[in-house]
């Protein structure tokens, strides 16, 4: 969800609200997703860089997290969205993590959409702390051989099915340490839309970009096998 200070600055008034309207880009873009087809939707909220920011524009992002769980959870459980919060826990204040514990059990039994936010992640960091599970399970004889589907399972995004197109606003063309180890086989579609003007017409035309796209996983492109 990049580009909200640019928005802001283009405008001549703070940070903050670049950052209020890209919560209600969040909405629109929330809303609109499963109209499109999409089962699961991650946004990156907060890296675990973004605690260098100067300390009132981090606690303005603190804010709109608290105002947005707070707002939307209602909605969420009405509309069968799952919510799940991806990142880590630690620095992260205790009425968030309360907040968050909350709203995650709440809209635990939800089925219809998949709504993950990033907060205080870090795709390094994600994979270390699936590294360090998986030596703890191994230790503890749970697994014995180490795979691709034993990472895959202890990742935050264990949940989440593969990962299809990672979409990056506001011209920069870099994932940020943004689900590095899901994007293996993602499509990428990079838009100059400023992240406070995003909604479904932004959306429909990165999934027209991505419809467009030939996607052949590693093999080549050809008839298709027949199975057996
Ligand atoms: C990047 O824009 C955006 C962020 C660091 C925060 C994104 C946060 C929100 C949309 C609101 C709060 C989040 C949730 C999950 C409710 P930038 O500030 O880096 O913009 P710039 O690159 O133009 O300076």
């Amino acid at each position: 969800m990049d580009g909200n200070g640019r928005w802001a600055q283009r405008r001549g008034v703070p940070r903050a609200v670049g950052h209020r309207e890209g919560v209600q880009a969040l909405k629109r873009t929330v809303e609109a997703a499963p109209q499109f087809g999409i089962r699961c939707l991650t946004v990156y909220g907060f890296s675990t860089e973004n605690w260098n920011r100067p300390l009132d524009e981090v606690s303005d992002l603190m804010g709109l997290v608290r105002a947005y769980v707070r707002s939307d959870l209602e909605r969420m459980v009405r509309e069968n969205v799952r919510l799940r919060v991806i990142g880590q826990r630690e620095g992260v204040p205790d009425d968030i993590l309360e907040l968050i514990d909350d709203a995650e059990a709440r809209t635990a039994g939800n089925d219809r959409f998949l709504l993950q936010v990033a907060f205080n992640y870090g795709a390094r960091a994600d994979i270390t702390e699936a590294m360090r599970r998986l030596h703890a399970d191994m230790k503890a004889g749970v697994i014995d051989e180490i795979t691709d589907a034993a990472i895959s399972q202890r990742l935050s995004t264990c949940e989440a099915p593969p990962l299809d197109l990672i979409i990056r606003t506001s011209g920069e063309v870099r994932l940020s340490n943004f689900l590095l180890w899901e994007a293996a086989y993602a499509e990428l579609v990079f838009q100059e839309v400023l992240w406070p003007d995003y909604g479904p017409e932004a959306l429909s035309a990165a999934l027209e970009a991505f419809r467009c796209r030939q996607r052949r996983f590693g093999a080549r492109p050809g008839p298709m096998r027949a199975a057996g």
